[in-house]
């Protein structure tokens, strides 16, 4: 006689894929230490339609009866729907995967207990989290450029303030404020590249690998890959179901993507000093002191310059757990979906409360124009006015050097003193005060790149090219047939087979 397995398959309060060899009961710390479900709930939808189009290819390859594909591919919809609508709690399972074939089951009968044939959780769980990542991508990419959008209006709505730009933290040559803002533009531009290169390695299909040796069914795995939008199958098993760079990948894009929106916070917090007062900070993204009356901090912009240090564990995380790790799929692994979901939620949380400190920011121009005082920023363009009449550079660094020594003891700008005290130092610096103007300095910056007022409209104009172009690239994605109700997910002999 049978011996009696651990758990009925039916059994909804701990449903479970593997009870068959077990005789005792699984220690219920075990169980709880082991459970995915708490955060792989997320995945639900990736799990539901990738079962699906894997139901309709059983079906349409004749691995299953037809009739039982069409009705586990109908028992899925209805399940995705009622999560969809709040209407079924996600719980009692031990992931995902298995919470999903065990409602199945019990809704339509034996014909669910067919959906795992030629699949195993671990192409599955590759399956999903690629799937997933997928959208997650496509949204942080729209997010991402939204913000470039934010970027260059506030650059196009100041094409002539100029600011006092840094070299360490010390005043060193005055740039336009639009050339400042549209070097973050570009952090972001690159940043949505990477994650488009991710998408592009993402994008490929591990199901069908089975759980690590391909299957003996007949499977067609290019219908699967078509079905759920993927461009093309992983090309080995063991790959397919070990790997997790694309995870990996996808935390480092978005470690760098933090990186940049932490160092355009922290310039956001030091602008909004007494100290610089370069900006106002909306008092919508603000906040007070439970002591100082007087207190309103940039709380938005240093909690966005703090979580950039979780995606960096993220990262950490992922490749740490995945370094030691023999083929193929492995528990470790299971520790991946917590470091990506932490990424994408950072990523999301942050762009969008950037964009509503930028929304809410005001520039201070009367403070930045004193801050063009002082610093004796025209220095360079002294130099190489007197370089390029003629005097090798080294000379002219020198005798400058001495000019604003002299200007410094006196308290006077570069451009206040007299010609014919810059005749005095030499007769080729007449026009001096002239040229060491912030207006002067800035216009003269003509090299590609150069933060010259027509260098400056440019590069706008490339900005907003860059802009759209990735806009098309948003726009043109397809969305997968599975995800479509009535379209080619239905199951039956497809033609020509
Ligand atoms: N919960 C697992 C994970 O997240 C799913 C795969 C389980 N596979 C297995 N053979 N135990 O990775």
């Amino acid at each position: 006689m049978a011996e009696p397995t651990r758990r009925q398959p039916d059994d909804p309060a701990s449903a479970r894929l593997w009870g068959g060899r077990f005789r005792g009961d699984l220690d219920p710390t075990i169980a709880a230490f082991t459970t995915s479900l708490p955060f792989d709930r997320r995945l639900y939808r990736a799990d539901i339609l990738g079962s699906i189009a894997h139901a309709t290819m059983l079906g349409r390859c004749g691995i299953v009866p037809a009739d039982d594909a069409a009705a586990m591919v109908r028992g899925l919809r209805e399940i995705l729907s009622e999560i969809d609508a709040g209407l079924l709690a996600i719980e009692g399972a031990e992931d995902i995967h298995t919470f999903v074939e065990a409602t199945l089951r019990r809704r339509i009968g034996d014909a669910a207990s067919r959906l795992h044939t030629a699949r195993s959780r671990n192409d599955q769980v590759a399956t999903d989290l690629r799937y997933y990542l997928k959208t997650e991508i496509v949204k942080v990419v729209g997010r991402v450029v939204a913000l470039e959008q934010v970027l260059l209006a506030l650059a196009e709505g100041h094409p002539s303030v100029i600011v006092p730009g840094y070299t360490h933290l010390q005043r060193a040559q005055p740039v336009l404020l639009a050339h400042h803002l549209l070097a973050y533009l570009w952090m972001l531009h690159r940043d949505a590249g990477r994650l488009r290169d991710v998408f592009a390695r993402t994008d490929a299909l591990p199901l069908g690998a089975a759980a690590l040796a391909g299957t003996s069914y007949p499977i067609d795995r290019e219908l699967v890959a078509s079905l759920l939008g993927f461009a093309g199958v992983i090309p080995n098993s063991l790959d397919a179901v070990a790997d997790r760079d694309f995870a990996v990948e996808f935390t480092a894009a978005v470690a760098v993507l933090m990186a940049h929106l932490s160092r355009l916070a922290a310039e956001i917090v030091l602008w909004s000093t007494t100290e610089f007062g370069f900006v106002d900070l909306a008092d919508s993204i603000s906040t007070g002191s439970s002591i100082m009356p007087q207190k309103k901090n940039p709380d938005a912009a240093e909690l966005i310059r703090g979580k950039a240090s979780r995606v960096t564990g993220d990262l950490v995380t992922l490749l740490s757990m995945l370094r030691g790790l023999p083929l193929a799929y492995n528990s470790d692994m299971q520790e991946d979906k917590e470091a990506v979901f932490d990424a994408v939620d950072t990523a999301h949380a942050s762009l969008q409360a950037m964009g509503l400190v930028l929304h809410g920011i005001r520039f201070n121009g009367e403070r930045i124009a004193a801050h063009l005082r002082g610093g004796l920023m025209g220095a360079t363009e002294l130099a190489d006015a007197l370089a390029t009449r003629g005097m090798p550079f080294r000379e002219a660094h020198e005798l400058v050097g001495r000019i604003v020594l002299y200007a410094q003891d006196r308290g006077r700008e570069l451009w206040e003193l007299t010609p014919d005290e810059y005749r005095q130092f030499n007769a080729l610096l007449a026009d001096g005060a002239e040229l060491a103007t912030p207006a002067g300095a800035v216009a003269n910056k003509r090299s590609a790149g150069g933060t010259a007022p027509a260098r400056v409209a440019e590069q706008l104009s490339a900005a907003r090219t860059a802009v759209t172009e990735t806009l098309s690239w948003l726009a043109a994605l397809p969305a997968p047939p599975v995800e479509r109700e009535t379209a080619a997910a239905e199951p039956g002999p497809a033609p020509g087979r």
